[in-house]
């Protein structure tokens, strides 16, 4: 796979990621090729035009590496190849051929905090003994009360439970081992030199194969405080101290080391190779830490994503990030939903107060969600998002205004979170469920014709309505804004990267200028918003409403 120029950008070359529209593609649920109903690299092939004609810039590709899928792929074996479920080396660098021809920058997930337990080196550390060099590629540790029963400290998994599980050492129960996440997904020590080398030759060889970026995930997970000390969890609660500085796992001081020997292979390519960070921090001022001229090009900004849908929290969320960025010189990114969170289609259609919970069961029970609201909401979210200065990202399915599949059978969970939390948190399935692309049944395109399995999450019935195909030629289709949408901020030269201006508005309506020429209204109030004198609408996310007014829940573009 060469590292052929990049054709039809419209961003400088040494830039492009500054403003990029990446669209995030799950692999298991965007396009299954050969009717395993899986996705993979066949089906993403099969698929590109649909990238090219809605008008993003880039991919990131969730990993797609060999993985027992304990985690959906968050669990690595292989970090040097490919799923077999998925394909083959030489499909991805078809793959990334193919989308490079089409003017589309490749990003791939590397997940450095942890491997799978089926890694090479894990497997080697469960053969070796306590206090080997193997063991050491890993935090192991002996536990604590009588007979080592109690975990080593009590840090608890993401997903529910311990941090921590306990191995057989000469037949008798032994060592415990760290794991954030699931007990298949072991920790690695990054104090460990060996670590270090193996992730930069990792970067190494896929940039060598023409892939043009990372993102990283758990970015902020890497480092853990020597000695590995409790978190002093209240009993009662299982809760940590709301605020602290010096947090033994997230966010510690010294992974910024390792993000600035990792710009230095990215910056050893003659093409730029970029970065973006998954890191969840407790404020903008941390993030901006990681985007440091010698760190991560880009991060996620979850703040935004966190916002309720509220004038002044939005407001609040966009200056604090745009502030903190610049302070670094780094450009800002947002994003509304990812294969982590509740579908914003279906955050949004919920009482504003709701807005900013992120996991279902943060958010008010499924009789309380609106669709059509959600909906109306999603398009001005969007109008919003790729009005503001930097990059944005949209994860597969936004652009058909996809929700939360929140009825899905107990029997079909596949999230870890599912089982860890004993049964109380559903995970996050309902928004892997597989696309439709087309027709007016399961698989709705998804899966070829004559697929000898059905999708491996269940689609419902009412996808019928939202295929690729239903929305097409509908110019009130979500496809069809979302499409509009990105063709003018590619045409339009006050767009992405560049300044940002709030205009005087009434409460709950948001407005702002970028550049001399073009504004942006989003209105968040109960009544009709007024449009500044003389704007002409460019593109709306609703109904026109007349008379200069712009509707609630909804945004236009002006020429001022
Ligand atoms: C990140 C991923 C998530 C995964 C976790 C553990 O948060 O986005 O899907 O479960 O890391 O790798
Ligand atoms: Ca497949």
């Amino acid at each position: 796979m060469g590292t052929a120029e990049v054709a039809g950008q419209r961003t400088d070359v040494e830039t492009w990621w500054r403003d990029a529209v990446v669209y995030q593609l799950y692999i298991r649920s965007f396009a299954d090729g050969n009717g395993d109903g899986i996705g993979d690299i066949a089906g993403i092939r099969a698929r590109l035009g649909h990238l090219r004609d809605l008008g993003v810039d880039a991919v990131w590709i969730n990993p797609w590496y060999p993985s027992p899928m304990a985690d959906g792929g968050y669990d690595v074996a292989d970090y040097r190849a490919v799923e077999p479920m998925f394909g083959t080396g030489e499909e991805a660098a078809a793959l990334v051929d193919e989308a490079h021809a089409l003017g589309l920058r490749v990003i791939l997930d590397i997940v450095p905090n942890h491997s799978s337990d089926q890694h090479a080196w894990f497997r080697e550390a469960l053969a070796a003994a306590p206090g080997s060099p193997e063991r050491s590629r890993y935090h192991f540790r002996p536990g604590r009360g009588p007979g080592g029963d109690e975990p080593p400290n009590d840090w608890r998994s993401v997903f529910g439970g311990p941090a921590w599980s306990r191995v057989t050492d000469d037949g008798r129960p032994g060592e415990w081992y760290l794991h954030l996440f699931d007990a298949a997904q072991p920790d690695f020590n990054w104090s460990d030199p060996r670590v270090q080398e193996e992730f930069e030759s990792i970067l190494r060889f896929w940039f060598d194969r023409g892939v043009d970026g990372f993102r990283i995930d758990v970015a902020h997970g890497l480092v853990k405080s020597d000695g590995l000390p409790d978190l002093g969890l209240d009993e009662q609660t299982m809760l940590g101290p709301v605020e602290r500085s010096d947090h033994p796992h997230w966010d510690r001081d010294g992974v910024h080391d390792i993000f600035r020997a990792w710009r230095r292979v990215a910056d050893s390519y003659a093409q730029p190779r970029v970065f973006v960070g998954e890191a969840w921090v407790d404020s903008p001022e941390r993030l901006a830490r990681y985007l440091r001229s010698d760190e991560l090009h880009t991060a996620f900004n979850f703040d935004f994503l966190r916002a309720p849908w509220e004038a002044p929290a939005l407001r609040q969320a966009i200056d604090h990030s745009l502030d903190t960025v610049a302070a670094v010189g780094a450009a800002a990114t947002w994003v509304l939903s990812n294969h982590d969170v509740v579908r914003h289609v279906s955050r949004l259609g919920r009482p504003a107060t709701n807005g900013a919970g992120h996991s279902l069961t943060d958010l008010a029970p499924a009789p309380a969600f609106d669709r059509e609201l959600g909906r109306r909401r999603a398009r001005a979210a969007a109008l919003l998002m790729f009005a503001l200065p930097g990059g944005a990202y949209v994860y597969q399915g936004d652009e058909l205004g996809l929700w939360e599949v929140e009825d899905l059978p107990d029997e079909v969970l596949q999230d870890p979170t599912w089982t860890r939390s004993g049964h109380t948190d559903r995970g996050r399935d309902g928004c892997r469920v597989p696309l439709p692309w087309s027709g007016t049944t399961p698989p709705f395109g998804f899966s070829p014709a004559g697929a000898h399995a059905a999708p491996w999450l269940p689609q419902p019935a009412d996808f019928a309505a939202v295929t690729v195909e239903a929305q097409v030629d509908d110019p009130e289709s979500m496809l069809s804004l979302y499409r509009a949408a990105l063709a003018l901020r590619h045409e339009h030269p006050a767009l992405g990267d560049g300044p940002f201006t709030w205009l005087p508005s009434e409460p709950g309506v948001l407005a702002f200028a970028r550049g001399a020429g073009f504004a942006c209204v989003v209105n968040l109030s109960d009544g009709p918003a007024q449009l500044p004198a003389g704007a002409r609408v460019l593109l709306g996310s609703g109904p026109d409403a007349g008379d200069g007014m712009v509707p609630p829940d909804a945004a236009v573009w002006l020429a001022v």
